[in-house]
């Protein structure tokens, strides 16, 4: 089975995968709206911080795990710890990218819709409070969003039926500079709208007083949540990557070009909203609310440009959505392939099955099926907060102790220095080792508790 593995063709092309997964809604729908509501520069700095210090050494505990034993998680746990209970960590990290892809794969489709209607009708200047409500009537009715939701799916099924390296190295190549292409040129655009500095400014200037507990934990679970951390992902993808590759290295560059992102995300929609004049916090509505109302406003003085920059922009979100969807795919295939024997169509297919019905359920969870109640939280709800702030910190959590507690130390070691090839490596070891058994558990059980009592 291990010789029939494909990798991915080298060092570049597996940072363009790792980053593809990480760079998503992550980086342009939810950390802008967090910076908006939890102060600006201060959490911009606090999210750096927990970037290097907690999140790098998480993926490199994941990265370590795929790397060494090129199997997919449950495989991997099967290596490492036979005929033991981690073997259930195997399966969870099977089971929670699937639940991930179902809900992601509705706000996809919304963007999809966005999409084809910045390419359509555009969008019309009404209050700013009428273009919520459009938004609002928009996810409540079942048609367009259950048609955008298969539509998005589709997509994914077909990449990654195409395998690793013709399917997801390939859409990778292709995209993930395009992505970086796009956010420059609305960045660019975004400050040098009239009345942007205010804009930047916020984004620059620290306001430490911000620092609270709860915006240091928000910061580290959009770290989590935006490396795509905890679900096995990493670990599929880095379990895809050459032996003799440096895994620091590319952990550095995932992470780097994930934040760089982040950033130039932020700064393509923070100085457009203070040129609007809108409130930075307006929250998880910020881009498919207030962005469409800003669109509406430029087209009034300038119809073509605005036209112009909502189409490049939810193009953007399309394919940052889609290289990060067909990273959790990918790890239900790999694992019904590889574990249960399947051809690599039927794995497709049957994944396509679950992940649309749990998705469908999601997307009418705003209209039809509101009033169904898991915990007290609408469908769509219940499977974002289940995995976002538990399943993910909680598969994280067991991978740094599963690496830092449980695997030998000098397996590790072989793996995070290249086998002691690289000098640099052996050098920042004993700080890795210090982070990954102490500081990385003990952060993430203080996002836990956060998550669980505020
Ligand atoms: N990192 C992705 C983003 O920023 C979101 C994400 C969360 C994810 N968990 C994941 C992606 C697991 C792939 C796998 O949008």
């Amino acid at each position: 089975m291990a010789a029939k593995r494909e990798h991915f063709g080298g060092r570049s092309a597996a940072i363009l995968a790792l980053a593809g997964s990480a760079i998503g809604l992550g980086n342009i729908w939810r950390f802008p709206y967090m910076v908006g509501q939890t102060g600006g520069a201060a959490f911009i700095i606090i999210y750096l911080l927990s970037c290097l210090l907690l999140s790098l050494p998480i993926f490199l505990a994941e990265a370590i795990i795929g790397h060494r034993t090129h199997a997919g998680t449950f495989g991997a746990m099967e290596q490492l710890a036979p005929g033991t209970k981690w073997k259930w960590l195997g399966l969870l990290t099977v089971l929670s990218p699937l639940v991930i892809l179902s809900y992601y794969s509705v706000v996809g489709g919304w963007s999809v819709c966005y999409l084809w209607q910045s390419l359509t009708a555009g969008f019309h200047l009404g209050e700013i409070g009428a273009v919520s409500s459009a938004f609002g009537g928009f996810i409540s009715k079942p048609g367009a969003p259950l048609l955008c939701h298969t539509l998005f799916l589709l997509g994914c099924a077909v990449i990654v039926s195409a395998g690793v390296k013709s399917g997801i190295e390939k859409f990778n190549k292709v995209t993930m500079p395009l992505l970086f292409v796009l956010i420059v040129v609305i960045m660019v655009y975004s400050i040098s709208l009239p009345g942007a500095s205010a804009g930047v400014e916020y984004l620059l200037r620290p306001d430490f007083s911000k620092i609270t507990p709860s915006a240091v934990a928000a910061a580290m679970g959009q770290s989590f949540f935006s490396l795509s951390l905890g679900v096995g992902t990493i670990l599929t993808y880095a379990s895809y990557i050459r032996k003799d590759e440096n895994i620091l290295f590319t952990g550095l560059g995932t992470v780097g070009f994930d934040l760089l992102f982040a950033l130039m995300a932020g700064f393509a929609i923070m100085p457009a909203v203070f040129a609007a004049g809108i409130e930075p916090g307006a929250g998880p509505g910020l881009i498919f609310e207030t962005l469409p109302y800003i669109f509406a406003k430029m087209g009034a003085s300038a119809p073509w440009v605005s036209a112009g920059v909502a189409v490049l922009f939810f193009l953007t979100i399309v394919f940052a959505a889609f290289t990060s969807a067909i990273s959790m795919y990918e790890v239900g295939v790999a694992y019904l392939v590889e574990q249960k024997g399947f051809s690599r169509p039927k794995a497709v297919i049957l994944i396509f099955v679950g992940c649309w019905i749990l998705g469908a359920l999601c997307s009418l969870s705003f209209g039809p099926l509101a009033g169904m109640k898991i915990f007290g939280l609408t469908i769509f709800s219940f499977c974002d907060t289940l995995t976002s702030n538990f399943l993910m910190t909680f598969g994280g959590l067991l991978f740094v102790i599963f690496v830092g507690w449980k695997m030998d130390k000098a397996v590790v070691r072989d793996e995070f220095t290249a086998g002691g090839a690289s000098r640099f490596n052996c050098a920042v070891f004993d700080a890795f080792w210090f982070l990954l058994r102490y500081a990385a558990p003990l952060a993430i059980v203080i996002i836990f508790l956060t998550n669980f009592f505020a």
